[in-house]
């Protein structure tokens, strides 16, 4: 797979959060390549309930995608990303710490960008519940509004342009640290679900 292939979107974590994922990367076009820890054997159910587009594959396989989505419980981090090879993919890190004081003040994006190091890592996805985030973000006249920020201005507009895509009326927060520290669990959007109306103009 091409890195520079944003038209494919991996997920790794294909539980809540991954199918939501899926779904959204679905809704906006692109094809998706899903997995998990136990193989993509296991996930024959969730791609056929993905339905086209959807394929299941090895972790290494959907790391290689241009966009890779870390869609694991945190604990599990590390060891999903072990011995990737990272060079020059984007990665939105979509997981929450529930307990940020083991971050010694650290954002935990911070942490991920260590663990993907050569990834160039946008925070998304991880202020919406798995429900909301997979369904259709059109609601109520208005769209749903999905925040990110991230270091790397080309990753930021290639994932706007994925949640734009499917929907979203997306938020740039600004840089990964100032972001993060708002999206992640403990800060002000943690949870925060809003609907974007039409403006007066
Ligand atoms: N659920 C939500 O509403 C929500 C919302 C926002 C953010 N998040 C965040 O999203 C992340 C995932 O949450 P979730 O609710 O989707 O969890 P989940 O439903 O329990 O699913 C976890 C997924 O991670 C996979 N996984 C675990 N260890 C792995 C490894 N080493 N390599 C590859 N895959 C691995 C599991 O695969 P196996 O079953 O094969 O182990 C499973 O598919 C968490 O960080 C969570 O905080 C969740």
């Amino acid at each position: 797979m091409d890195p520079a292939d944003r038209t494919r979107v991996g997920i790794i974590g294909a539980g809540r959060l991954g199918q939501a994922m899926a779904r959204t990367a679905l809704r906006a076009g692109r094809s998706v390549v899903i997995a998990n820890s136990r193989g993509p054997e296991s996930l024959t159910s969730v791609v056929s309930a993905l339905g086209d587009g959807a394929s299941a594959r090895t972790v290494g396989q959907a790391s290689a995608a241009g966009i890779v989505v870390i869609a694991v419980p945190w604990d599990r981090v590390p060891e999903a990303v072990d011995g990737l090879a990272w060079n020059g993919q984007i990665v939105i890190d979509a997981t929450n710490d529930f307990d940020p004081s083991d971050l010694e003040g650290r954002t935990s994006s911070e942490v991920v960008v260590d663990l993907v190091g050569g990834a160039r890592v946008v925070k998304a996805a991880n202020t919406l519940a798995a429900g909301v985030l997979g369904s259709d973000p059109h609601e109520a006249g208005g769209q749903r509004v999905l925040f990110l920020s991230g270091d790397d201005s080309d990753a930021k507009s290639e994932v706007t342009a994925l949640f734009q895509d499917a929907g979203f009326f997306v938020v740039d927060l600004g840089d990964l640290i100032s972001g993060s520290r708002m999206q992640q669990v403990g800060g002000p959007l943690a949870g925060v679900n809003l609907v974007r109306l039409p403006g007066p103009n």
